[in-house]
């Protein structure tokens, strides 16, 4: 099988729409019918809803907490948005990072989890996010577990990677399978 990778010259947001078109090309090849997408704020996940409408799409944000107690970064008016889509948001704890981050911010060092996901990121941030999300996902019940699906993450803002795999839960993790990366940044 031969097939092409869309390599982005720089990692970030102003590949977001590239991503989506190629996204919404190789779903429909593959006849994939659910989509991940990390959105903090919501606006990525709306994006990617209102250019496809012929597929389940799950929005993830961050953990509530991740930059200030108790608070979500969620933008309500794209929640609102989201919600009329039929977009599904879930908001839960990292799966690459969890507790190991607390464990790791008061004594120091690197949890297992927290180097697997320094690992993901040789190939790139959004790389590592896909499969996050995508565990977070499954533990929440949102996605199949016997189907392909496919990821989306980015670096910060927007989104610069997507890839086709099928997921796993948290107790399986490593029977997770990266089958195929649509596009990463090069750098
Ligand atoms: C659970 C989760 C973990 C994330 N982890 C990272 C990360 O490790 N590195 C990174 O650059 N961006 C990370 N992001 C950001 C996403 O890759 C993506 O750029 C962002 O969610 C887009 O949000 P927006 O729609 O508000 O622009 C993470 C996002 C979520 C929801």
């Amino acid at each position: 099988m031969r097939k092409d990778i869309n390599y982005f010259e720089s990692p970030g947001e102003h590949n977001t729409d590239k991503v989506i078109e190629l996204v919404r090309r190789r779903k429909d090849e593959l006849g994939i019918e659910t989509i991940v997408v990390a959105s903090v704020s919501g606006k990525t996940g709306l994006k990617v809803a209102e250019e496809i409408d012929d597929a389940r799409i799950v929005s993830i944000t961050h953990h509530a907490g991740f930059r200030e107690k108790g608070k979500l970064e969620l933008d309500p008016s794209f929640e609102e948005k989201l919600k009329k889509k039929g977009v599904v948001t879930y908001s839960g704890t990292h799966a690459l990072s969890g507790v190991g981050r607390g464990i790791s911010n008061k004594f120091g060092g690197s949890t297992p989890v927290e180097i697997i996901a320094e690992t993901l990121r040789m190939f790139s941030q959004g790389i590592k996010v896909c499969v996050e999300i995508t565990i977070m996902a499954a533990d929440a019940g949102l996605i199949p577990m016997d189907s392909e699906i496919i990821a989306i993450g980015g670096t910060a803002k927007g989104v610069d990677t997507a890839v086709v795999l099928k997921a796993a839960h948290m107790n399986n993790f490593f029977d997770l399978r990266i089958h195929e990366i649509i596009a990463m940044p090069r750098p």
